[in-house]
């Protein structure tokens, strides 16, 4: 059964004021404004940075207050916290990074500051806590070692899951990867395959399982290098290292971070293919934006319409999801895509995952192999045809569009 996936947002979101690093806010809006879209719009959740809600150095009490105000405040509009996050860029004192810092007081303020979060975190009942590593990186001026820098932040982000777990807090702790920005040049595990190998290394032990994930944010943080973000995915799902949560929003590719409204500037094919994914796969999770409306929008009821805008985008992705899902010749040429694999091609596999008898299984192959001039004849036709068909389904034009099908093998 399709089961479609649930929103949450940032809250950061819904306040942000449209300033750019050249131009004054432009807008205004209270957070009630926000909150009222979302509840209008399906949100169901919303998520918060320490920062967003007290200032670095707030007292013990002043936080305790907020963490009781603002949840309360969310559930008047009947919204519940799902994320929690530490803002380890925004403070000046983090300038030469945080957890990864050279300077080891640096890195002592990152980890008081980051576990108060954890405890926050627990209190406010998140289901994930994220540690994006904004400054986590360098600017070009090679501070330290960058291996070092890499160990500096994972081990500080480690830091920060001993203690949850030693305090028995249950949700998961997740690193929200991107290359670089702000930092100039680069951030230390900035891409989900480097973060992915990065927890192997230094979380080795199985209490750790599932327990310290990847949240990407899609496509932003992979389309701003150029990237198709589906590939990646797909190595966090088949990897078991995908959170239960990603970051969507519009991004228009090789920019600076751009958290355009979903769709804006991004390929319509490549936001299918990551919902496609998504479901294919039976992931469990939800879709929370990260992006805000543009500096072009300055009213309450613009944030309003970016708020279903955005939940809109998804579900047409979805729709588009179960009409492919549906399409007879989709049905067709994904039998040509996914053929089974000749016997002896299974014994090879099945060698490699058993670790033995692959030098004997890779001699029977051999034996049954024909030629590669054979194998040339073979045909692969389908993988266009299968783009086509995305496309006029993408673009609402499948029933005429089926005409061109006729003729072929793919013909429904
Ligand atoms: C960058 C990351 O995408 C996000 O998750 C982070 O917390 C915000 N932007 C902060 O504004
Ligand atoms: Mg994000």
């Amino acid at each position: 059964m399709f089961q479609p996936y649930q929103f949450s947002i940032g809250g950061w979101c819904l306040v942000s004021e449209g300033s750019d690093p050249f131009g004054e806010p432009t807008r205004d809006l209270p957070v009630e404004v926000g909150l009222e879209g979302c509840a209008e719009a399906g949100i169901k959740f919303v998520s918060f940075h320490d920062r967003d809600l007290w200032d670095d150095d707030a007292s013990e009490k002043k936080i305790e207050q907020k963490v009781e105000e603002t949840l309360d405040l969310v559930k008047q509009y009947d919204l519940s916290v799902y994320n929690f996050t530490t803002n380890l860029f925004s403070n000046t004192c983090f300038r030469s990074g945080a957890l990864s810092s050279p300077f080891p007081q640096v890195r002592e303020a990152a980890i008081v500051k980051a576990c108060r979060s954890m405890d926050v975190a627990a209190l406010m009942g998140a289901k994930n806590m994220i540690f994006w590593g904004g400054r986590e990186g360098s600017d070009g001026a090679y501070e330290q070692d960058t291996g070092l820098g890499l160990k500096r932040y994972i081990e500080g982000i480690k830091i920060c899951v001993d203690y949850a777990l030693e305090k028995g807090y249950d949700y998961i702790v997740t690193i929200e990867t991107k290359v670089y920005e702000p930092r100039l040049l680069a951030s230390y595990a900035g891409t989900g395959s480097s973060a992915s190998s990065a927890i192997r290394k230094f979380f080795p032990d199985p209490k750790y399982n599932g327990r310290i994930l990847i949240n990407p944010e899609y496509p932003q943080h992979v389309a701003m290098l150029g990237l198709d973000p589906v590939f990646e995915l797909g190595q966090l799902l088949e990897e078991d290292m995908l959170a239960p949560f990603i970051h969507f929003g519009g991004q228009i590719p090789a920019r600076m971070d751009c958290d355009l409204p979903p769709g804006v500037g991004s390929s319509l094919t490549a936001d299918f293919m990551i919902c496609n994914l998504l479901h294919e796969r039976n992931w469990d999770g939800i879709i929370e934006f990260d992006c805000r409306p543009m500096r072009t929008t300055t009213a309450a009821e613009g944030m309003k319409l970016f708020l279903k805008h955005s939940v809109g985008y998804w579900k047409m992705l979805e729709k588009k999801v179960n009409i492919y899902d549906n399409d007879p010749i989709i049905s067709k040429i994904k039998a040509e895509l996914t053929q089974t694999e000749s016997a002896e091609l299974k014994s090879v596999m099945s060698a490699v995952h058993k670790g033995t008898g692959v030098v004997k299984a890779v001699q029977a192959l051999t034996k049954s192999f024909t030629s590669f001039e054979a194998i040339s004849e073979i045909n692969t036709d389908a993988i266009e045809a299968h783009i086509y068909r995305v496309l006029q389904i993408l673009t609402g034009t499948y029933e005429e569009g089926a005409s061109i099908f006729e003729g072929t093998r793919w013909s429904a």
